[in-house]
């Protein structure tokens, strides 16, 4: 939910200036993840000029975007920025609201007491904060936010003013996060420990085991979109570079420490994508890892450590390109993702559908295979966007595995406590990996002994680690916070596991082999669909002033007018419904007369008849709908008030070319009413809170 980033600068000189430069950018590759208020934490002027001890921390925090952060950086006459600082660590942080309203007092860093003995930034959530601030202020400490994170600070000075020794920063830490329940990862600086650094991530509930049976598929060919990525989600990163060549640090692959005392600079970030442009080596820090910084070196360690369990912690090479993150020529990130689409599902299928022998392997169920094919029913769960793509491919699954499949809320899910068992196999969707409802849910079926699969865009993720097994969607980096590209690779990959599961039914051939034909000729359709972006925005020019926008289908379409509707509220704040046609007569027909805007969507298959049937009522209300159907389908031009004319494929997967125009319709009536499409109000990417 909220963006991490810290930058520690050891023994290699950097002004004032460049450091505030390092932590805006970082901060700005994390805007996505919240967006609400941004706050550093630097080293302010020195007392003395020549005591090093006498040293102080400047907090500077602001309401609003990370630009408005940066503004205020250059207003503090009372700091040098060309002032050169030899040994650093800066923190940053943007904040998406949870406890307490934006504000600066509640943004990040926070810190404990008015001298910034100790700051901390975090991201996640303290549930035991009520109980530790009223034992602090027992203790005479005075709290100034209403956030759950102020307690971290306040409670470390508590427990380093009551050491009985001297003792480390990263035993300091590992002493505070045993207080600590919730989900977390924190970066700490202190007045006391100038030039250290320590960061933890943990997820005190549960420790995740080892997943099994995760395989990547190779990377794509360099090239904008070569697939792979390994961003993190509430986790962080750790970074080590080289100044110069003369002054490696020991960069084995495997280390639990780095850093030779020479040179050297780290980064921390929640997400690989704040860290890029600096370099592609990084390492992911575990839940119960405790990183430490100390005189340049980077030590890791395991809090409450397990027998037998490997601290070891191996640098990775992120197969990310600067580009991919960033908006090239587009407007906006989301609108850069739509058109990405071509590319995107190509990745989701590449290594894993050969089209010469029409055969579909993924590589991380394929051990599960024969579990799977005897389970009692499929249970799909996840969120938003990704709930969404469950729905979307429900029916498709239930023909080709030739079993039940429910779909599921991961919120509701929860709420119902729902019966699992230990023959059921569940999915959990999700873009992030990291979504809170979907994670709590999937620990929820695995202590009933159900099979636990994860279909993610994020390599590394909690939902990766926890689950049994699990696809990959590859579609590359999504920042924009309306969902789009992940959406059609997971339709992709949910089509490609029911293929996957059929291959040995003889009824099922034919249909197989359209399927996969039909998957084979998708990106050119997606571009096709694409081209069609004017006429799009000419009918979003029509319907901006509106407020409200009904979507309307049903069979395969029902999860694009349910997702069409999310886009257009998500980014446009116009009210918008997904509603499934054969529902109309039952309550939404009230709604319709000549002036509510509605989209229909009305593709030649199963559902053909019946849909016209319902565009017969709307039209007989004086509704005056605007249809999405199919190419040259001159009975729907006669009806509709516009069309926007999609080209066929087969109808399973029709659903994947119908989404488009409302991603397209989303994008631009946003743009036209003035809003921010990548960073709408109120909303995150990531929701890692329940
Ligand atoms: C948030 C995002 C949505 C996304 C949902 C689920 O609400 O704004 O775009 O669909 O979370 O996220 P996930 O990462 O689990 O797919």
């Amino acid at each position: 939910m909220c963006g991490i980033f810290a930058y520690l600068n050891y023994r290699v000189p950097r002004t004032r200036k460049e450091i505030f430069e390092t932590l805006v950018k970082g901060l700005q590759r994390l805007e996505y993840r919240g967006y609400d208020s941004a706050g550093i934490a630097v080293d302010g002027p020195r007392k003395t000029a020549t005591d090093i001890n006498d040293n102080t921390i400047c907090l500077i925090k602001k309401k609003g975007k990370v630009k408005a952060l940066d503004e205020e950086l250059y207003k503090k006459d009372s700091l040098d920025l060309d002032e050169e600082l030899s040994t650093h660590f800066g923190l940053a942080h943007t904040r998406w609201a949870t406890h307490g309203e934006p504000s600066a007092v509640n943004s990040h860093p926070h810190r404990s007491d008015k001298d910034n003995e100790f700051v901390v930034i975090h991201n996640g959530i303290i549930t035991n904060y009520k109980e530790l601030k009223a034992y602090l202020i027992t203790k005479g400490y005075e709290f100034e936010s209403e956030t759950d994170t102020e307690v971290i600070p306040k409670l470390t000075k508590y427990v380093y003013d009551n050491r009985e020794n001297d003792i480390t920063f990263s035993t300091l830490v590992e002493r505070v996060i045993q207080q600590l329940e919730g989900a977390f990862a924190l970066v700490f600086k202190s007045r006391h420990y100038p030039g250290e650094a320590v960061s933890t991530s943990a997820f005190c509930v549960l420790r995740p085991r080892q997943s099994r049976g995760w395989i990547q598929v190779p990377p794509a060919p360099p090239g904008p979109l070569a697939s792979g990525m390994l961003a993190l989600g509430r986790r962080l990163l750790s970074r080590v570079q080289e100044k110069n060549s003369h002054n490696r640090p020991d960069c084995t692959n495997n280390i639990d420490s780095v850093g030779d005392g020479r040179a050297v600079e780290y980064y921390f970030a929640s997400d690989a994508s704040a860290i890029i442009e600096h370099t592609n080596k990084v390492l992911y820090l575990e839940d119960n890892d405790i990183a430490a910084v100390t005189g340049g070196k980077l030590s890791i360690h395991r809090i409450n450590r397990q027998a037998g369990e490997d601290p070891v912690r191996a640098i990775q090479t992120l197969q990310m390109e600067l580009q991919q993150i960033m908006k090239g020529n587009f407007d906006a990130f989301m609108q850069k993702e739509i058109f990405e689409q071509p590319e995107s599902v190509v990745n989701t299928m590449r290594g894993r559908i050969c089209f010469e022998t029409n055969t579909v392997l993924l590589g991380g169920l394929k051990d599960h295979l024969k579990e799977i094919k005897r389970c009692r029913r499929l249970i799909v769960i996840g969120c938003g966007t990704s709930f969404h793509a469950a729905v979307a491919t429900r029916q498709i699954l239930e023909e080709l595995t030739e079993l039940s499949v429910m779909v599921e809320l991961a919120s509701d899910f929860l709420d119902r406590n729902t019966p699992v068992f230990r023959d059921d196999v569940c999915f959990f969707i999700s873009q992030s990996g990291e979504t809170a409802d979907t994670l709590m849910a999937l620990r929820y079926c695995k202590s009933q002994g159900a099979l636990t699969v994860g279909i993610t865009n994020t390599v590394g993720s909690s939902i990766c680690r926890e689950t049994d097994c699990g696809v990959h969607i590859n579609a590359g980096p999504e920042i924009g916070v309306a969902s789009t590209k992940a959406y059609t690779s997971q339709f992709v990959a949910l089509a490609m596991f029911g293929l996957m599961m059929s291959e040995d039914r003889l009824s099922l051939q034919q249909r197989r082999l359209e399927i996969i034909n039909s998957l084979r000729d998708l990106p050119e359709l997606i571009k096709k669909v694409l081209a069609q972006d004017k006429k799009i925005k000419s009918i979003a020019e029509e319907l901006y002033q509106q407020k409200s926008l009904l979507v309307m289908g049903r069979g395969f379409h029902y999860a694009t007018c349910l997702e069409g509707a999310l886009k257009i509220k998500e980014i446009t704040y116009m009210h918008s419904e997904g509603i499934l046609a054969g529902e109309l007569k039952h309550g939404p027909l009230a709604l319709i007369d000549k002036d509510m805007p509605v989209i229909m969507i009305i593709m030649r298959d199963a559902c053909y008849t019946k849909c016209q049937n319902a565009l017969q009522q709307v039209t007989a209300r004086s509704g005056r709908p605007i249809i999405i159907c199919c190419q040259d389908d001159t009975d729907m031009c006669k009806n509709a008030y516009q069309t926007i004319e999609l080209p066929h494929t087969v109808d399973c997967l029709q659903g994947i070319l119908s989404v488009i125009p409302l991603q397209l319709m989303s994008f631009h009536l946003a743009v036209l009413r003035g809003y921010d499409v990548d960073f709408p109000r109120n909303l995150a990417k990531s929701v890692t809170v329940e």
